[in-house]
């Protein structure tokens, strides 16, 4: 299974990929966990993604593409693979289409979730993330047990940077004038598969699983 997630900040991207991946047994790759995880090693890329990241900006496309490249070729990607956040402009999804083109794949569906604006804020500016093994919460959608515990590693959980209001209206906008294009761009090429995000989120694994298997 070949899948790109695509949809707004907050809209449940990485929530619906940590289930999907665990289901297929295919590799988790989100362009936004990578740069995160560069920050905290405080790398010459992170630097560099920190300064775009924390104003909402997307990260330069040619930072994005060679990493996401780099990532297809591994071995553990040769049974499929999950996108979660990649592509995010035009220029990406193109590139993605020659990468695939050049390892004679195809991709297999494009699940779109789509929330509206004010669903999206709440959701991003309550979610808790934990610092060790990268769990995600929602303090009022989907607690931990113990407040500020990680339910798996017991670990602390944090607020990522761009969580703040602001900066999530920031990071919707640029959505809208970035990436909201690629919605007709994989409807034209029959790829696209749109989903309600504002159901619950096993409600809506059940419905993206659904459709995956072609059961509706
Ligand atoms: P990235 O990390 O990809 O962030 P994003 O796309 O803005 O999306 P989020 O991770 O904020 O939301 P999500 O859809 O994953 O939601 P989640 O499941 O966590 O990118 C961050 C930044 O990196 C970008 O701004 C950019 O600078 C850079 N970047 C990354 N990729 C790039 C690229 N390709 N090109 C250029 N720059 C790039 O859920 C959100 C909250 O809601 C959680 O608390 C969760 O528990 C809760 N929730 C989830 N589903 C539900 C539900 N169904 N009901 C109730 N609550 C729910
Ligand atoms: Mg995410």
């Amino acid at each position: 299974m070949r899948l790109v997630l695509l949809g707004p900040p907050g809209a449940g991207k990485g929530t619906q990929a940590s289930a999907i991946v665990k289901k297929y047994n295919i590799p988790h790759i989100s362009t936004g966990d990578i740069f995160r995880y560069n920050i905290k090693m405080n790398t010459e890329l992170g630097k560099k993604a920190k300064t775009y990241m924390d104003k909402g900006l997307l990260v330069p496309d040619e930072l994005v593409v060679s990493i996401v490249k780099d990532r297809l070729i591994k071995d553990d990607c040769k049974d499929g693979f999950l996108l979660d956040g990649f592509p995010r402009t035009v220029d990406q999804a193109e590139a993605l289409d020659e990468e695939l083109d050049k390892m004679s794949l195809k991709l297999d569906k494009v699940v779109n979730i789509e929330v509206e604006k004010d669903i999206l804020i709440e959701r991003a500016i309550g979610r808790r993330i934990c610092k060790n093994c990268g769990a995600t919460y929602h303090i009022k959608f989907n607690p931990s047990k113990k407040e500020g515990i990680c339910d798996t590693c017991g670990e602390e959980l944090y607020q990522r940077d761009d969580d703040k209001v602001d900066t999530v209206e920031k990071r919707i906008e640029v959505y809208h004038k970035q990436t909201k294009p690629l919605i007709d761009y994989y409807a034209e090429k029959g790829l696209l598969l749109n989903v309600d995000g504002t159901k619950s989120i096993e409600e809506l694994f059940n419905v993206i699983v659904k459709s995956l298997e072609g059961e509706s």
